[in-house]
């Protein structure tokens, strides 16, 4: 019976997984591989090679799938997102660190990303534990933002321009969530504003709220919370979008980079 062998890729975040293929692994593995994600933030696991049909059973392992509506789906499984940079796009997907769908409701619990067609180099993917990033914070700011919810909205999509679904029926009036959410299954403290999403602070106006919120960005993104994983082929990573933020490297300009994703279902977030 096989099992994973676990190793950890920094001090805060990201776990490697390997030993186990998911095509055949049993349910304790999965627990395993479940439990290792909200531990770490981010598991990869290398040499998987997935099929659209692995990778949707695998999600529905962690729960029901959450239909981006924003990205293309893949033609022959429409509950998988195509994430894909052709050799002649101008702008790249990525360069601002985020939160999958932090602009709904119920956001994303976690998103399962699998290495299709990689550039011959960069387009790396980085992570930032939030958790870290909130205990790392002053006990007087911790206090502040721990009273705070924020808004967050699509309203971003209608600016981009790497491909992108223009689908005017997509957006959904903004959402509120707490600043400090408390994870959903760990209870830990997490840090839950980014830059991609967050527009303002409940009852606070935008002015006032950019400078706060500017300086949480860059701290909560500081080297120390993060881990940097760098693509091979057939490689699946999973993030759990409540414990951590993810930026992806957008430095393989002229290059055809094709990633397919499939997000899972979450759970309103709660106050810390
Ligand atoms: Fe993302």
């Amino acid at each position: 019976m096989g099992s994973w062998k676990i190793k950890k890729m920094s001090g805060h975040c990201g776990a490697r997984l390997e030993g186990v293929s998911l095509l055949n692994a049993s349910k304790s593995d999965l627990e395993e591989m479940r439990s290792a994600l909200f531990e770490y933030g981010v598991i990869v696991l290398p040499d998987q090679h997935l099929t659209p049909e692995n990778h949707l059973s695998v999600a529905e392992f962690f729960g029901p799938i959450n239909v981006n509506r924003f990205f293309t789906p893949v033609a022959s499984h429409p509950m998988i997102a195509e994430v894909r940079t052709s050799a002649g796009q101008s702008a790249v997907l990525g360069g601002t660190w985020h939160t999958d769908h932090s602009y709904d409701a119920a956001p994303a619990m976690c998103s399962i990303l699998s290495a299709r067609q990689l550039p011959p180099y960069g387009g790396d993917t980085h992570f930032a534990s939030m958790a870290a990033a909130y205990e790392a914070l002053s006990p007087g700011l911790k206090k502040i933002l721990t009273s705070l919810r924020a808004w967050h909205s699509d309203s971003s999509f209608s600016e981009s321009n790497v491909g992108l679904e223009s689908n005017l029926d997509a957006f959904r009036d903004p959402v509120l969530h707490p600043v400090i959410i408390k994870h959903p299954v760990t209870n830990k403290p997490c840090v839950y504003v980014n830059g991609d999403f967050t527009t303002h602070f409940e009852n606070w106006s935008r002015e006032e709220s950019s400078a706060l919120l500017s300086y949480l960005y860059i701290f909560v993104t500081q080297p120390i919370f993060t881990a940097r994983v760098v693509w091979e082929p057939g490689m699946v990573a999973i993030w759990d979008n409540r414990l951590v933020q993810h930026y992806a490297t957008a430095d393989y300009a002229g290059n055809t980079r094709l990633m397919h994703r499939i997000t899972v279902e979450g759970v309103p977030l709660e106050s810390a």
